[in-house]
């Protein structure tokens, strides 16, 4: 067999296509959403990650305050700013683009930002409102994944869905997401991690393996079953002379040699990538809704 490939791209242009009409909407009325940006320091990964979250933002009409501060930035300073963004009408979402420089402390910005503005959906509170199956915002890649399947007509209510990693961001979101009750969901979830024995024994049960361990080759042909769908979440450089830039991107996952058992897979670039910025504008576009108090 060899696996239908998703496109990734092609799925978030769908979003973003739709996404742009709601905003078009509601500058009709008045509304402009907008979106507040923080990256401190240079780390070159942030930095494009979040130059193309303001494309992004700007392809679709969504207002984004960038805000590029040094590494120098004390925590004061960047607590100020969040409170600044909380209080200002023209910001429905912040998103303050991690890791930060190991001199701040992550947890208390990311508790500083309203959860109505958490767009990333990092905060405490609506980490614990997902948990509970109550309205709020998802965070942006799991939210994507989920999205991604949907929309490839995969079947999540009753799957065995494996997921290798267990980062706040990824691993622990997208588990709680599949296992709960709703659409889109249902699923039965095991989640592996760096101390889990034997990964294959859990992925060569699944109905879909998602990797999200942030190690290239984590997933292998020979861990999962034939007919498998393989979500690779895996971003990771590696050096590459032939490049212009020196590196080149691969997922967690062996593509090539899983593509020829896997019935559908993602690929990387080009796969969960796209997914998780277009999630990043769904949230903006749904705060703006939220504060204007239109129907969802
Ligand atoms: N760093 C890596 N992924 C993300 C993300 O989704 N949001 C933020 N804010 N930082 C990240």
């Amino acid at each position: 067999m060899s696996a239908a490939i998703i496109d990734g791209k092609k799925i978030a242009a769908d979003i973003r296509g739709e996404l742009a009409v709601q905003v078009s909407e509601l500058k009709k009325r008045g509304i402009v959403p907008g979106l507040g940006v923080i990256l401190v320091g240079d780390d070159p990964a942030s930095k494009s990650y979040v130059t193309a979250k303001e494309q992004a933002c700007h392809d679709i009409g969504i207002f984004s305050d960038d805000n590029r501060l040094p590494s120098s930035t004390t925590q004061e300073q960047l607590m100020t700013l969040v409170r600044k963004m909380n209080a200002d009408p023209r910001i429905h979402g912040i998103l303050v683009q991690l890791p930060l420089p190991k001199h701040l402390n992550e947890s208390e910005v990311l508790l500083a930002i309203d959860p109505d503005k958490d767009v990333d959906g990092f905060h405490p509170t609506n980490v614990g409102r997902m948990v509970i199956g109550e309205k709020a915002f998802l965070p942006c890649t799991p939210h994507g994944v989920v999205q991604m399947l949907a929309r490839s007509g995969v079947v999540m209510e009753g799957a065995h869905v494996v997921i290798v990693g267990r980062s706040n961001i990824v691993g622990k979101p997208l588990a709680n997401m599949l296992m709960a009750k709703g659409r889109n969901a249902n699923a039965t979830v095991t989640v592996c991690h760096t101390r889990t024995k034997d990964i294959g024994s859990f992925t060569r049960q699944a109905d879909i393996v998602i990797a999200a361990a942030g190690r290239p080759n984590t997933v292998t042909a020979d861990m999962i079953r034939d007919g498998a769908v393989v979500i690779d979440v895996g971003v990771n450089r590696v050096e590459d002379a032939s490049r212009k830039q020196g590196f080149r991107l691969v997922g967690d996952v062996d593509f090539e040699a899983c593509k020829s058992k896997a019935s559908m897979i993602t690929p990387v670039p080009g796969g969960v990538g796209p997914m998780t910025i277009t999630m990043l504008l769904f949230n903006t576009v749904e705060s703006a809704r939220r504060f204007a108090h239109l129907p969802e």
